[in-house]
C-alpha cells in the first residue's frame, strides 16, 4: 500500500485518527510537526515566536519532502501543510491525501485546552478559526478524499478511511 497522508485544520483529529489507522493497518505514523520539533530541537511555538511563520513554512516544506520519500507509512501533517502546492505534490507522489473536516465550534472545543498552536493564541479564537477555515477551504478541498469527523470516534473515522482507500 502507498502512504496515507492526513490533512485538515488544527483540531480536525489527524493525530488521534493516525494512531487508530496505524493500529488497524499495522503501519507506522510519521507526524510532520513532531519531526520538525525533533530536527530543530524547538517547539512549534518557539519557531513561530523567534523566526516567524514564513520560516516555519520553509522548514515544514523541507520536512514534508523528506517524510514523503517513505513507503507504506501514515503521514500526519500540520493544518497549514496544504497551503503550498509543492507540499501537496510531494505528499501525493507516493500517497493518497485524506482531509479530515469539523465545524468551527468542534475545532474550538478540541483545541482550547492547549496553548501549543500559535495561530490560535488570539483573543477570539473562534473568529480566527472561522476566518482561517474559510480562506483555506480551497486548499483543503484539493485532497483525494474528504472525511467529516463530526459525532464520530477516532476508530469510526479510521474505519471509514480504510473503506474509502479500498474503493
Ligand atoms: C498549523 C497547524 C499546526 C502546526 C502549526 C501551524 C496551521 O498543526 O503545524 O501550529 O497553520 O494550521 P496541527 O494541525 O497539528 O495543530
Amino acid at each position: 500500500m502507498g502512504n496515507i497522508v492526513l490533512t485538515g485544520f488544527m483540531g480536525s483529529g489527524k493525530t488521534v485518527v493516525a494512531k487508530q489507522l496505524a493500529r488497524l493497518l499495522g503501519m507506522k505514523v510519521i507526524d510532520v510537526d513532531t519531526e520538525i520539533e525533533k530536527s530543530t530541537k524547538m517547539t512549534i511555538n518557539t519557531i513561530f515566536e523567534h523566526f516567524g511563520e514564513p520560516r516555519f513554512r520553509e522548514i515544514e516544506t523541507e520536512t514534508i519532502k523528506q517524510v514523503s520519500e517513505n513507503n507504506n507509512v501514515i503521514i500526519s501533517t500540520g493544518g497549514g501543510a496544504v497551503l503550498k502546492q509543492e507540499n501537496i505534490d510531494a505528499m501525493r507522489k507516493k500517497g493518497i491525501i485524506i482531509c479530515l473536516t469539523a465545524a468551527p465550534e468542534t475545532i474550538l472545543k478540541r483545541t482550547k485546552s492547549t496553548r501549543d498552536r500559535p495561530l490560535l493564541l488570539v483573543e477570539n479564537p473562534l473568529e480566527r478559526i472561522k476566518e482561517l477555515l474559510e480562506s483555506r477551504r480551497p486548499f483543503y478541498e484539493k485532497a483525494d478524499v474528504m472525511i467529516d469527523t463530526e459525532r464520530k470516534t477516532p476508530l469510526q473515522i479510521a474505519e471509514e478511511i480504510v473503506e474509502k482507500i479500498k474503493e
